[in-house]
């Protein structure tokens, strides 16, 4: 069978390197793919990111899946697309894939169908999200509607910054259609956790738990970023909270979906706050895996990733059970200088031979020019290790670090601290 994966991040590397070990896939090809994509014999990277364009690659080289990673060309409706060309595709259709690229149809959705998430509001005109802020105080959060990278959201501790959040989106624009309309919604207090669930439409099937660090500094200090590192499992998902989020959350918005008339197929990731009390709330969905969540889940999957995506692509995802490895795994992003305000790129990367056992690199922001492996992105490779402990595993995966080198890299000492807090 031949596979096609739609991105070029660390989350397209791992995918890509968990469906080259099932024995029913021939050919891998990714577009764009990276460097380390590039590099490696097993895949082929394809120079195409318009999903026409895409779409008639994949009709001309008879590709058999297709497996989408990032949200932008789901919320092109590149799976309308594909299912209209008769080709078989993994992935939200444009309407499903709104549960991400706008909060204020997820927010509303949440609302009908009394899903738990933090009270809110939308506003497209500043006077009246101005006073809005004025009656609620802070800390508030203020939220683009539309995608907007992992910069859309505004966690205002005071209501100064909230009024200028308001500003920045609705009346200079700089998000341009996307902060057209803003979510205001209340702050809520706890620890996040990533929940992530394979869906066909109807079967829902959960993958393992994990748990990220957005915080470019130790000790989660610093700005925000997409991702500095993750693991899985997560031990602040108890057996309890699982329940409660497969109960409250996700089985909800499956059968919700599918009661409107937009039944999902695809990957649901749903961002967790869990309280001190161990109440869980929504604080969104994104319509994809998430990166670095999904190199230490995938890293953990022994079951055969193709056979999962191609039943749940046919809507056949109930005849199947998978498996875990019971370690955990967890990786640390390796960032460029400047990342996450302006990225440095085209630094010389040098990765030894040695290879640290129960370990892999994912590239990201890499690419393979003049014979040279070069930064070309913020998060540049994600470093990720399996191990009888959480702390073994960091231990690992730090290890492997040291077999990199670039001018400028930039990553966290601590990833997993929470974990072994938690443990
Ligand atoms: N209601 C909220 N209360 C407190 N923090 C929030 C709230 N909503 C979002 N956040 C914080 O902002 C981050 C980004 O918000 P999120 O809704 O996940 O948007 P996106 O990932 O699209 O930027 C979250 O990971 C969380 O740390
Ligand atoms: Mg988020």
């Amino acid at each position: 069978m031949k596979v096609l994966v739609i991105g070029s991040g660390g989350r397209e590397h791992a995918m890509a390197w968990k469906l080259s070990q099932s024995i029913k896939v021939s050919a891998i090809f990714i577009a764009p793919g990276n460097g380390g994509t590039y590099l490696n014999p097993k895949f082929k990277n394809i120079d195409l990111t318009d999903i026409n364009l895409l779409s008639d690659f994949a009709i001309k080289e008879k590709i058999d899946l297709t497996v989408v990673g990032p949200e932008l060309p789901l919320s092109k409706g590149i799976v309308d697309l594909f299912r209209f060309k008769n080709l078989n595709i993994f992935g939200p259709t444009q309407k499903a894939a709104q549960l991400e690229s706008s909060k204020d149809f997820a927010k509303d959705f949440m609302y009908r169908h009394n899903i738990p998430t933090a009270k809110y509001r939308t506003f497209k005109m500043p006077d009246e999200a101005h006073q809005y802020i004025a009656e609620h105080g802070a800390p508030i959060v203020i939220k683009a509607d539309g995608l907007a990278s992992g910069k859309g959201v505004i966690v205002a501790m005071t209501v100064e910054e909230a009024h200028e959040a308001i500003d920045f989106m609705l009346v200079d624009n700089k998000f341009g259609d996307a902060g057209a309309k803003v979510v205001i919604e209340e702050f809520l207090e706890g620890e996040e956790a990533s929940f992530m669930v394979v869906c066909d439409g109807k079967t829902i099937l959960p993958l393992a738990t994990s748990q990220d660090h957005k915080r470019l500094l130790d000790h989660d200090m610093g700005p925000n970023t997409g991702g500095m590192g993750a693991y899985s499992p997560a031990p602040i998902v108890t057996n309890e909270i699982y329940s409660k989020v497969m109960e409250e959350i996700i089985s909800p918005t499956i059968y919700g979906m599918a009661k409107d008339g937009i039944p999902f197929t695809g990957f649901l990731y749903a961002g967790l706050m869990i309280t001190k009390k161990g109440d869980v709330k929504t604080l969104e969905f994104n319509c994809r895996m998430g990166d670095p969540e999904t190199q230490p889940i995938l890293m953990r999957l022994k079951s055969d990733l193709f056979e999962m995506l191609y039943k749940a692509a046919l809507g056949h995802l109930d005849s199947l059970e998978i498996e875990w490895d019971t370690r955990t795994a967890l990786a640390v992003v390796l960032a460029s200088a400047g990342y996450p305000e302006s990225p440095r790129l085209n630094d010389e990367i040098h990765i030894e031979d040695r290879i640290i056992p129960d370990s892999y690199i994912f590239h990201a922001g890499t690419v393979y020019k003049d014979n040279k492996l070069l930064t070309s992105g913020g998060r540049v490779l994600a470093v990720t290790a399996l191990g009888n402990s959480v702390k073994e595993a960091q231990f690992k995966a730090y290890e492997a670090i040291n077999t990199v080198k670039f001018n400028g890299v930039q990553y966290r000492k601590d990833i997993g601290y929470r974990a072994l807090n938690n443990n």
